[in-house]
């Protein structure tokens, strides 16, 4: 059994933690720092639930090994909320009833984020293809696409709004 020390910051947290190499890294939020929000499903790359961001980018992170998020920032949907107020995509699936079992949500509202972070004008269609890598067994999707619309004019009046 082979182990590495890393250190990385997980929602805007420092964590030092020694993980065995072939630990993934849904393993690690989940069995070692009890950060349930992230969800697994399939685990192998399939559906999307273990959505995490490293760096900003969505990643399924049960394909991802614990070890190689040395030195990374990691959001999970723990780190999305400001306080007690949620992120406009949190907001925006709960306004929209896109949210059933749940099981999904966590996955969807980050791949979202890093979408929209990167392309804020993204149209709607385009929105659909680019959350076609996040699976749903419950909604219909057509809620969840709402949402997502929803709160990317949201956030970018809210852009608007501080510049
Ligand atoms: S649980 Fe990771 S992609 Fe399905
Ligand atoms: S809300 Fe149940 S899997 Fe999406």
């Amino acid at each position: 059994m082979m182990e590495k020390q890393i250190e990385c910051v997980i929602n805007g947290r420092t964590v030092s933690l020694v993980v065995e190499t072939h630990w993934t890294l849904s393993f690690m939020i989940r069995e070692k720092l009890g950060l349930t929000g992230t969800k697994e499903a399939c685990g192998e790359g399939e559906c999307g639930s273990c959505t995490v961001l490293v760096d900003g980018d969505a990643f399924n992170s049960c394909l991802y090994l614990a070890a190689d998020a040395d030195g990374k920032t990691i959001t999970t949907i723990e780190g999305l909320a400001d306080g007690d107020k949620l992120h406009p995509l949190q907001q925006a699936f709960v306004d929209r009833g896109a949210i059933q079992c749940g099981f999904c949500t966590p996955g969807m509202v980050l791949t979202a984020k890093a979408m929209l972070d990167k392309s804020p004008d993204l149209s709607a269609e385009a929105v659909r293809y680019h959350m076609a890598g996040n699976l749903c067994r419950c909604t219909g999707y057509d809620k969840i696409f709402e949402a997502i619309t929803e709160a990317r004019d949201q956030m970018k009046k809210g852009d608007q709004t501080t510049c």
